[in-house]
């Protein structure tokens, strides 16, 4: 009798078949999506697109750049901005209160939601990127 298949189908049984690293991933993604609507959500809406001309849609264009992410989302963002053709010009506000931990949570739903991006943005590289901020 070859063993091993049955072991693999009762493993997957138990774990969903999930590694360490996947089951971070959706952790990361729940709590980014809990923190998206507390912190994102009332401008930015909860599907991501924005509101008429006075909120952009959260545009994969922006979503590349995780250092320019982080600061954003601790220190806000001022200027004219171009997203999908429209321009842009209001002022989106920082948040203080948000731990490295939580812009990192963050980060890794929206580029899962809007990027189809695969991997954890890890806490650490929030770290260091929010010491490259220039505003
Ligand atoms: C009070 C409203 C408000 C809140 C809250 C807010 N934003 Fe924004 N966001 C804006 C505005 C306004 C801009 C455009 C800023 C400009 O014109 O320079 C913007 C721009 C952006 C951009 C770059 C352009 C784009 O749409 O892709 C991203 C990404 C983004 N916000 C993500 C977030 C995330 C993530 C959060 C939550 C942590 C958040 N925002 C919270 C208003 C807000």
């Amino acid at each position: 009798m070859r063993v091993a298949p049955l072991f693999a189908l009762f493993f997957c049984f138990l774990t969903g078949c999930q590694t360490k690293e996947e089951v971070k991933f959706d952790q990361y993604v729940a709590e980014g999506y809990a923190l998206y609507t507390i912190h994102c959500a009332n401008c930015h809406q909860e599907n991501g697109r924005g509101l008429a001309g006075l909120y952009p849609p959260i545009s994969k264009q922006y979503l590349k750049d995780k250092t320019a992410l982080a600061c954003m989302m601790r220190n806000g963002l001022v200027g004219s901005l171009v997203v999908e053709g429209k321009a842009y010009n209001r002022a989106m506000p920082g948040n203080l209160t948000l731990k490295d931990l939580e812009i990192a949570e963050i980060i890794t739903y929206v580029g899962s939601r809007w990027n189809d991006e695969k991997t954890i943005t890890q806490t650490d590289s929030v770290k260091s990127a929010l010491l490259k901020c220039d505003n």
